[in-house]
């Protein structure tokens, strides 16, 4: 028997012809009621991706420390190679973004701080350098303990969606006391929490199987961060774009919350796949209060 396969039609799923270019279609791997996967290099993909459409572009790209991610994706490249492919993949994310949309680059602050002045340059707004606290493995001989993750927050002009977020007050994890004083305000203080600062001490490592993908041995984002970065530059409805999908930490979050999302990886999606299929993984708990 013949099975006729029905001509793929836009109306299909929620993407349509003034989103992305009608080629891309050949790199879908999978899409939901409000997300679509492409598998494929993001520098060919993000070309198919029409200017201006994006609200909010995060990505955490490989950070060149040659870790194996697969055989199509090399994390071991001279240091100008590794910046220049970085800007390319930046220059069409910015491409992309809507005017006011918002870019988060998560990477080491080495690269960071190079590829936030290639961002100035390119006319982008800068609105925070974001420390993201977390231990990076065993002291170094002769160098100060590297304990932060760096993540970048541009906007292209003046941002569309900002909404504030309040986080709860601090307290020690072993006697639930207060860790600050507060100046002796502490009873004037919001009871919903305290302005989330640019110093995020509060994002898990996801090193425990019940928030980890099991065919993933390269590194995960905790959903935490995903939801805050999320809540903060984007409404209901809006479109979120990764070109590293990972374990598909970001578009997990989007489902969750509501937000449409463009993803793209270079090698297995099936992690991904499986992880929006199943819905089988923990989430970090999130206590942020986002005030609209
Ligand atoms: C650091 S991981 C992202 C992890 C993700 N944020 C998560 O929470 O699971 C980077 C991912 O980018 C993918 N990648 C590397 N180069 C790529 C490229 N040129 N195009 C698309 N994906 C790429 C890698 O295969 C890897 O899965």
């Amino acid at each position: 028997m013949i099975v006729r396969q029905r001509a793929f039609q836009w109306t299909d799923y929620w993407i349509h012809a003034n989103i992305v270019a009608a080629d891309i279609e050949h790199y879908r791997v999978y899409n939901t009621g409000l997300g679509v996967l492409y598998g494929g290099d993001c520098l060919e993909l993000l070309r198919l991706i029409r200017s201006e459409t994006i609200d909010t572009v995060f990505a955490d790209p490989p950070f060149n420390l040659a870790k194996n991610y697969g055989s199509r994706v090399t994390d071991k490249l001279p240091d100008d190679k590794y910046i220049n492919w970085s800007k390319e993949w930046l220059r069409e994310c910015v491409r992309l973004l809507k005017p006011g949309g918002a870019l988060f680059v998560y990477n080491l602050p080495k690269w960071n701080l190079i590829l936030g002045n290639y961002l100035m340059e390119m006319g982008l707004l800068f609105r925070h350098s974001i420390a993201i606290n977390i231990k990076l493995g065993l002291p170094i001989p002769g160098r100060l303990y590297p304990s932060h993750y760096s993540l970048l927050y541009f906007t292209k002009g003046k941002p569309k969606t900002f909404r504030k977020i309040r986080t709860p007050i601090e307290r020690c994890r072993h006697c639930g006391g207060e860790l600050k004083d507060y100046g002796g305000h502490r009873n004037a203080m919001n009871p919903k929490g305290v302005n989330l600062t640019d110093v995020w001490n509060d994002i898990p490592p996801v090193r425990h199987w019940k928030f980890k993908s099991k065919k993933r041995t390269a590194n995960q984002l905790s959903t935490k961060l995903l939801y805050r970065v999320i809540q903060l530059s984007t409404k209901e409805h809006d479109i979120v774009l990764d070109p590293f999908g990972g374990s598909g930490t970001t578009y997990d979050i989007c489902e969750r919350t509501n937000r449409h999302w463009i993803g793209i990886e270079l090698e297995s999606c099936e992690v991904i796949i499986e992880r929006l299929e199943n819905r089988e993984l923990s989430l970090h708990k999130s206590e942020d209060y986002v005030e609209d």
